[in-house]
C-alpha cells in the first residue's frame, strides 16, 4: 500500500543518550534514553509524532476543527492544540475534570491547560461520567462543526489509533539509524520501556522494533488501568497495523502495571521522592503522571535484579508541561 502522508511537525532526530549518576539504581544494566520528551518546544512528548500523520489525514481531508480529548492536564490535547493552530486549524478539546459545572476561568491556567488555552483552543470540560462516552461526546461536537459549515476531524484519546501509533514505528526506524552510525554502542537493546496511558506508543514501539531489529523485549508501564485493559487496546492496534499498513513482524506486548502508583495521575510521596531523588542525580526530569512511574518501574526491575549486565532503552516521552503544573504536589518531596 502507498505509505501514508505525514507532516514534519516533530524534531527528529530525537537524541539518544546515557545518562549519568544513575549507576547505583541499576542493577548492572546499561542505560541509554531516548529523548522523545525534545520533539518540539511547546509540542515537545510523544504525542507529536502521531500527529504527524493524524494530522496529515487531517489536512488531507480538508478538516477545519480537530477534536480530541483526554485530562485537564492531558499532554496530547496541548499538542494538538498547538500543531492545529500551526497549521491553521481550530482545536475543540474535550478536558475530564471531577469539576466540569465549574468555568474554566476557575482553574489556574498553568502547565498543558495555559498552553492550549494560549493557542485559543475551544477548550469544554467534562466530567469523568461524561469522558466515558467521550467518543459520543466528540461525535457531537463533530456534528456542531459540520452544522456550522466546517470539516470536523475527530483524534481519540492519546491518538491512539493504528495511523497514530505509525509515529512510534517510525521512531524505532529512526532509533535503528542512530544504532548504525554506532550511537549508545551500536546494538540491539535487550529491552525498551516506556509509559502507557492511552496504547498507541506501545503499539507502535513493538511493531517498530521487531520490525526493524531496534530491540529482543518491550514493556510498557501502565500508568491508569491494568494490563489486562491495556492488552485489549494495544492487541488490536497491532493487529490493525499489521492488516493495514503491511507490517509482519511484532515483539510480543507486555503490560506491566506494577508502577502505576495510587491512581492516574496520582503520584505516592515515594514515588515523589524518586522522582525528586533522579533528577538530582541525572538531571531526568521525569513527570508524575506518565514518565516517572515508567521509569520508576524500570528501576524496581533493576532493583529485583532484572536487567544485570542488559542493555537498556527508557523511552522519554515527555510530559514537561504537566510536571510544572505539579509542583504544589513535590512540596514535600523537594525538602
Ligand atoms: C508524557 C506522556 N508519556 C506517555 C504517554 C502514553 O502514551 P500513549 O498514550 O501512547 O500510551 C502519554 C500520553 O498518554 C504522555 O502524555
Amino acid at each position: 500500500m502507498k505509505a501514508p502522508s505525514r507532516l514534519r511537525l516533530a524534531h527528529t532526530p530525537t537524541p539518544l543518550l546515557e545518562p549519568r549518576g544513575l549507576d547505583r539504581w541499576l542493577g548492572g544494566a546499561r542505560l541509554f534514553v531516548k529523548h522523545d520528551d525534545m520533539t518540539g518546544g511547546a509540542t515537545a512528548g510523544n504525542k507529536v509524532r502521531k500527529l504527524e500523520y493524524l494530522l496529515a489525514d487531517a489536512v488531507a481531508r480538508k478538516a477545519t476543527t480537530v477534536i480530541t480529548c483526554g485530562g485537564l492536564q492531558s499532554n496530547h490535547a496541548r499538542a494538538t492544540a498547538i500543531c492545529a493552530r500551526q497549521l491553521g486549524l481550530n482545536s475543540v478539546l474535550l478536558l475530564r475534570t471531577k469539576d466540569s459545572e465549574q468555568p474554566l476561568s476557575s482553574f489556574a491556567p498553568v502547565g498543558n491547560l495555559l498552553l492550549g488555552r494560549l493557542v485559543g483552543a475551544d477548550i469544554r470540560l467534562i466530567s469523568p461520567e461524561q469522558y466515558r462516552s467521550r467518543n459520543e461526546a466528540m461525535a457531537e461536537v463533530a456534528r456542531e462543526v459540520t452544522a456550522q459549515g466546517g470539516v470536523p476531524y475527530v483524534i481519540p484519546e492519546g491518538g491512539s489509533n493504528a495511523l497514530g501509533s505509525l509515529g512510534y514505528v517510525r521512531a524505532m526506524k529512526e532509533i535503528q539509524r542512530q544504532l548504525e552510525v554506532g550511537l549508545a554502542g551500536g546494538e540491539p537493546f535487550d529491552l525498551v520501556v516506556h509509559a502507557c496511558g492511552s496504547g498507541g506508543t506501545a503499539a507502535g514501539v513493538v511493531v517498530g522494533a521487531a520490525t526493524y531489529g531496534v530491540a529482543r523485549a518491550a514493556r510498557a508501564m501502565a500508568v491508569c488501568d491494568n494490563s489486562e485493559y491495556f492488552l485489549n487496546v494495544v492487541g488490536p492496534l497491532v493487529a490493525e497495523l499489521k492488516t493495514v499498513f503491511g507490517f509482519d513482524q511484532t515483539l510480543p506486548v507486555v503490560i506491566d502495571d506494577s508502577a502505576k502508583g495510587p491512581a492516574y495521575a496520582v503520584a505516592s510521596p515515594e514515588q515523589q521522592e524518586r522522582i525528586v531523588a533522579v533528577a538530582r542525580a541525572s538531571s531526568l526530569l521525569l513527570d508524575p503522571v506518565y514518565t516517572g512511574k515508567a521509569f520508576l518501574g524500570l528501576l524496581d526491575m533493576a532493583g529485583r535484579g532484572e536487567l544485570a549486565g542488559k542493555r537498556v532503552l527508557f523511552l522519554h516521552t515527555g510530559g514537561l508541561p504537566g510536571l510544572l503544573a505539579d509542583g504544589p504536589v513535590f512540596a514535600s518531596a523537594l525538602g
